[in-house]
């Protein structure tokens, strides 16, 4: 098997060692037959919405021979999956949005009892105000980059306390303040995004008010990578 990306690799990091995993929209399959070839995770789920996807997970657990601890299942998200056996729930690759509806759809998933490690292509802010929301905390984020996109994995716990994060939290979520040089990258990027945000509203007449709140966050969040900088 081929190394996993960087973007795979920071989600394997984050599986707890000797637990059941069930891979969300596996595709390719590479996550989780690494987590149970390496011995960290001792049976998984590979799971798929379409056909295509799950067959070439099927055939990369073929051909390295775990088809006794992987099982395929053809579903959308986690529907019918027996979740009293799993600890583990990864979704990479996937929207915010998607990521969202899939976990908002099933019971089970929210228990103190189950982890999750997410990797959103998109819309982390919205996920991590939704996680907060409904009684998710981050523990963990890595930011990693892969050809030349920057994306961060979040390692997210369940306490089922509600809580309404800030602006700054949505779009910076725990990379703020990690002496990390992606994590900072991070940080300028969507300050960046927050000022591009601004530009467009200043165009039209009566969004100045609008346009400000941007900027400000924009400032807030590179003060934090400054100060993070500054700290080293
Ligand atoms: C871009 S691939 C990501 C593959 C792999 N998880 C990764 O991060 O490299 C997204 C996969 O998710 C699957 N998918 C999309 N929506 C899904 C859903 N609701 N339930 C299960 N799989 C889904 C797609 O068919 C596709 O194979």
């Amino acid at each position: 098997m081929e190394k996993l990306d960087l973007r795979l690799a920071a989600a394997a990091e984050f599986v707890r060692e000797g637990t059941v995993a069930a891979d969300i929209g596996t595709d390719h399959g590479y996550l989780i037959c690494y987590l149970i070839n390496e011995g960290i995770c001792s049976r998984g789920f590979a799971t798929d919405i379409n056909i295509k996807p799950l067959e070439s997970a099927k055939a990369l657990i073929a051909e390295m021979e775990l088809e006794d601890d992987i099982e395929t299942v053809l579903t959308d998200g986690l529907e019918g999956l027996p979740g009293e056996e799993i600890d583990e729930v990864l979704i990479c690759g996937m929207g915010g949005e998607t990521i969202c509806g899939i976990l908002e759809k099933t019971k089970w998933v929210k228990s103190e009892r189950v982890h999750l490690v997410l990797q959103p292509m998109s819309r982390a802010d919205m996920l991590r105000r939704w996680l907060c929301d409904n009684g998710w905390y981050i523990d963990e984020e890595k930011a990693v980059e892969v050809e030349k996109h920057l994306y961060t994995v979040m390692s997210v716990s369940y306490s089922g306390v509600k809580e309404t994060p800030d602006d700054f939290y949505c779009l910076t979520g725990e990379l703020a303040g990690m002496n990390d040089n992606y994590a900072i990258k991070y940080l300028r990027w969507q300050a960046n995004i927050q000022r591009g945000i601004a530009s467009g509203l200043l165009r039209s007449a009566n969004q100045k008010e609008n346009a400000l709140k941007h900027i400000q966050l924009a400032d807030m969040i590179d003060e934090q990578a400054d100060e993070t900088e500054n700290d080293r």
